[in-house]
């Protein structure tokens, strides 16, 4: 019987190329996404990739009409909760809104998949939860705590399921602590494509790169890193997308659940990280070294040994796909000529 998944934020970055993998994988999928942060023609880009029609509901996770639209219309085998605020610095001018979208509209997420009978969950948690690491690759048991809202957000909707899984063991969840994730579907349909001026790196170097930012800042130069500047273990989208396969595959199949790093093991500094998108477009990008970001951490590397022992998770691209995918995307997208 094939299981069918609800995705929230399923229209989002991570969401989307989550859908196609899914679908690919053989699970009917359906999309609760508010749009909020979602192009509005992903849907029918997801249908032009799986060459099947998309069941998404748009709503509001904390309405619970619309919840009980999404239960009511469907049955829920399996939900991966992708819906959630997550820009860091956005976190810090409006916990509030924070919390209540990714604290109580997880709490009514839960309540309504106890009414429907479905206790499988995928949680998108985040590095973040580790605030300053102190021991580098981080593993899995090292002290959480939060550096900013956003990651207090995090931890606090991994310590909802610990206490939740604590006194109903008819539940299983696959938390997943996603690490840098970057890049775009290899179709050139789907990628990130965020409103405005970019917080994080890659989507800041595409904007660069197609001439709607001058130049890229780079946010310290004087770190204990080898070239000076941050380092962080960046994954591509349709990796950390399979790895969501994986971990559903555990939950369904052997009723496991599991807390796993997803990342490569594998880090890199911003130059690295601009110089190789120069590679992948085909010309210099300009920069300016620009003091430190109140909050960034030296190094983020995640340890993967468990990703592998637990779900049979490896990550299989490198920074040259994941730079490619990202200016093939962007430059397919602003209809000017890929490199
Ligand atoms: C990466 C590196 C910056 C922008 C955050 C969240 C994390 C996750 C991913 C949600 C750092 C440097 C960046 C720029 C720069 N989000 N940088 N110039 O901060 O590691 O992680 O996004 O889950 O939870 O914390 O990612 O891409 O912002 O920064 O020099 O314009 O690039 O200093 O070293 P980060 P990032």
């Amino acid at each position: 019987m094939t299981k069918t998944i609800l995705l929230t934020g399923g229209a989002g970055y991570i969401g989307s190329h989550t859908y196609v993998a899914l679908v690919e994988a053989g699970y009917d999928v359906v999309i609760l996404d508010d749009f909020s942060n979602a192009r509005e023609d992903v849907p029918e880009r997801l249908e032009m990739i799986t060459g099947k029609p998309v069941a998404c509901h748009r709503g509001d996770l904390l309405d619970p009409a619309v919840l009980d639209t999404v239960f009511n219309s469907h049955k829920i085998d399996a939900v991966v909760h992708f819906a959630a605020k997550k820009a860091v610095g956005e976190s810090t001018r409006m916990p509030l809104e924070y919390i209540e979208v990714n604290c109580t509209g997880l709490v009514a997420l839960l309540k309504r998949m106890r009414e429907a009978g479905c206790f499988r969950l995928v949680f998108s948690s985040s590095a973040t939860v580790y605030g300053e690491p102190k021991v580098v690759p981080i593993p899995e048991d090292a002290e959480r705590f939060h550096t900013s809202p956003y990651a207090y957000t995090k931890l606090m909707g991994e310590q909802i399921l610990e206490q939740l899984g604590a006194s109903d063991d008819r539940w299983a969840f696959g938390v997943l602590r996603y690490f840098n994730p970057v890049g775009a579907h290899t179709s050139g349909q789907i990628g990130e494509d965020p409103n405005g001026i970019p917080n994080n790196l890659m989507p800041y170097i595409a904007k660069v790169a197609v001439g709607e930012l001058p130049a890229l800042n780079v946010f310290g130069d004087d770190y204990d890193t080898p070239d000076g500047t941050g380092l962080r273990d960046y994954i591509h989208v349709e990796d950390l997308a399979r790895a969501h396969v994986l971990s559903l595959d555990a939950l369904l199949e052997r009723d496991e659940g599991h807390v796993l790093n997803i990342g490569t093991g594998q880090a890199y500094s911003v130059l690295e990280m601009l110089r190789a998108y120069e590679r992948a477009c085909g010309k210099p990008l300009p920069y300016v070294i620009a003091p430190r970001r109140s909050g960034d951490v030296p190094v983020l590397l995640a340890r993967v040994d468990r990703a592998a022992e637990v779900i049979g998770f490896r990550a299989e691209y490198g920074l040259e796909t994941m730079c490619a995918s990202s200016w093939a995307w962007i430059s397919r997208l602003r209809n000017s000529v890929p490199a």
